[in-house]
């Protein structure tokens, strides 16, 4: 039985003074909560306060990027063994945002992706295809060459370490999410490519959704067979919406 998750991407939103609020609400409520994992990845300066304010709950923390190198001369850039300074059980690799702004290629998800395994951090492996991409008629063949890449680099068997996001492009920040249909079926892609080199590792998978998640769609995406949770954005930073969200993750 695959255990769900919810994590929740702050991406860059935040402040001393209102994530204290956010995280005080999210740990009263949701420490505990037996349906699903729960984790918030924020932004690195702000580690140190998940980690004071989350410490002895249930509530896992994380990070939102990591450098492929262990340390050395590669300025602005956060190692795996500093997260895991401060304690941090999940880092996002390869978010859209990163490979769409910052040039992240493919290859340099699946560096990072290895470098967080071998650290012992869980990487979430985000995947997903633009709206032009889906519309041509190429979403498997994106999602299959995000995968490989990974896979020809860390191996089938890192996975059993990482989970996976599929995170639509087109769904991410526009209110428009994949209908649960949609969603499922690119989630039984991911697993049967992952049943190819494996078959325990797929059927334990955790394999996320993300784009546009909302407390009121959450518990009918989460209902599908193949999916195991989200990885929430913008509702990840309104208290009462990501623990609803939480909450309707449930085995
Ligand atoms: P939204 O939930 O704001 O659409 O963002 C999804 C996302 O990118 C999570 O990583």
């Amino acid at each position: 039985m695959r255990q769900k998750l919810v994590a929740g991407n702050w991406k860059m939103h935040g402040s001393l003074q209102s994530n204290r609020i956010l995280l005080g609400r999210v740990r009263d409520e949701l420490d505990g909560w037996q349906g699903a994992e729960v984790s918030v990845c924020v932004p690195a300066p702000y580690l140190a306060q998940a980690q004071s304010m989350l410490s002895g709950s249930s509530i896992a923390w994380g990070a939102q990027n990591v450098s492929k190198h262990a340390s050395g001369a590669y300025t602005g850039e956060v190692s795996a063994s500093m997260l895991l300074d401060f304690d941090c059980r999940h880092v996002l690799i390869g978010h859209s945002e990163r490979r769409a702004l910052y040039g992240e290629s493919d290859h340099a998800a699946a560096a990072k992706f290895a470098a967080a395994v071998a650290a012992g951090l869980v990487p979430v492996l985000c995947v997903g295809e633009t709206l032009h991409e889906r519309e041509a008629g190429v979403t498997e063949a994106v999602i299959a060459r995000q995968i490989d890449a990974v896979l020809d680099k860390a191996g089938i068997a890192a996975f059993g370490r990482a989970v996976v996001a599929y995170e639509p492009v087109w769904a991410i920040g526009t209110g428009r999410t994949a209908t649960p249909e949609q969603a499922q079926a690119v989630h039984a892609f991911i697993r049967n490519r992952l049943r190819e080199r494996d078959a325990l590792v797929a059927e334990n998978q955790v394999i996320l959704y993300g784009g546009s998640v909302k407390a009121t769609n959450a518990a009918e995406l989460f209902s599908q067979p193949d999916i195991d949770g989200g990885l929430v954005g913008g509702a990840s930073l309104v208290a009462e919406e990501f623990i609803a969200i939480c909450r309707a993750a449930r085995p």
